[in-house]
This record gives C-alpha cells, structure tokens and sequence, in this order.
C-alpha cells in the first residue's frame, strides 16, 4: 500500500521526545559491520545532528572505526528509542557525506572539547585507537587548548564528517497500553513509499 512519508512520524515524535526531555531524545544506535572477517557487528551511541524528511544526519570522525566501507551501499541501521513514549524507529538507507562547506558550520556549534578531540585524532592518535595512558590523552589537549584558546575560533578539521543516511527503509514500533504494539515496516522505492502492518 502507497503511504505518505514515514519521515515526518520520525521528525515529531523525536520533536516530542526533545521537547519532553526524553533521555534518549538527542542519541541513536548506529551498528555497522566490521569489514575483515570474522562478520562481526558492531554498535555505538551518537547524538543526532538533524533529522529532516529525506535522512537523518549524525557526525563521525574519518579516523574511528565506524567501518563505513562503500557509500553509499555500506550496511548500516540506526536505532532510535524514546523510552517516555515507547517508540522505536530502525532506519536503513543509502549513505553520502555532507560537503565540507556545509558542515563547517554545524561543526562550529560543537561543544569546545569535541572540536578538540577532533584535533586530537588528525595530530595525536585516531578515534578508538589505544591510548598508552589517559595522561596523553590529558597532555595532548592541554597542549591543543593552548593552540586554540578561544572556543569560537577553533579551525575546522578535514577528517570530521557529517554522515547523511538518506532513508529506504524505515520501520515504526509503536507501544500500545493493551499490550499488544504497533508495528509498521515503511519501504521507499523511488519516490514512492509503502506501508506494511508486521506483527508485532
Ligand atoms: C551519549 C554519547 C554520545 C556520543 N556521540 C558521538 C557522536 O556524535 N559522534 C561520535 O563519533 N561518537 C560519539 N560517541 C562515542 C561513540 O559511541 C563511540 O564510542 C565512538 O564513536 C567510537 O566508535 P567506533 O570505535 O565504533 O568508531 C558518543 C557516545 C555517547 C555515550
């Protein structure tokens, strides 16, 4: 069945979520797949940048192990769950990244230290590479933090990157008081969406 875009339920219940200060309102679960066998999946938590009604935009760093492989066709799926509303929403897509000329002015809002951290990864060590002690990771911000004083003047870094995943795929679990939930699996072909009801 042909439905309307499934993206805008995302949009106001993640709305709702913020405005009631649900815990889970800013994060998601991105899993990807590790590229060397063995096939290993692998999950973490990261804040949502945006969503719109085509994709949902998150920031990573080029040098952390996110396994991103071929975009756009890279294996990916974003979880959201806001607990005060019992909704779930997985999300699948194709993947492309937001042109550094765009993205340099959301990476200015970051707060002070991720923009440090940043720095961190393209001149000290890349993200989730291993640390001989927390006192270089200590020591190597306090040396960037005298290299860039001034939190609103931080240059931007080439190796942060807006991951944009444009949604296919978009499937909606709705708790429901009697027990007995909601669900609905949304697939986009083209333009054109379609809706199936899945048991719960
Ligand atoms: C609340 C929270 C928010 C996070 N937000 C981000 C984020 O926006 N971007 C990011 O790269 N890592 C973020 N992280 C760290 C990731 O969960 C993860 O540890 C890191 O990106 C390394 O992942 P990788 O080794 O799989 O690449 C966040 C962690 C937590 C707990």
């Amino acid at each position: 069945m042909t439905a309307s875009n499934p993206m805008n339920i995302l949009q106001q219940v993640r709305e709702t979520a913020l405005s009631q200060r649900d815990p889970n309102s800013r994060y998601c679960t991105l899993a990807t797949l590790e590229q060397q066998a063995p096939l290993q999946v692998r999950t973490r938590t990261l804040v949502v940048r945006d969503v719109s009604s085509e994709a949902c935009l998150l920031f990573v760093n080029r040098s952390a192990q996110k396994n991103l492989g071929d975009l756009p066709d890279a294996s990916v799926e974003v979880l959201f769950f806001y607990p005060t509303l019992m909704a779930q929403f997985r999300l699948r897509g194709s993947l492309s990244l937001m042109s550094a000329s765009a993205l340099e002015p959301h990476w200015q809002h970051k707060p002070y230290e991720a923009k440090l951290l940043d720095h961190f990864y393209q001149d000290y060590q890349p993200q989730s590479a291993t640390l001989e002690s927390r006192d270089a990771l200590e020591q190597g911000i306090s040396e960037l933090k005298k290299r860039y004083p001034d939190p609103d003047s931080v240059p931007f870094t080439e190796n942060a990157l807006g991951l944009l995943i444009t949604a296919d795929y978009l499937e909606v679990w709705q708790g429901m008081d009697s027990g007995i939930h909601d669900r609905r699996l949304f697939t986009r072909a083209d333009a054109v969406w379609k809706a199936q009801a899945l048991v719960p």
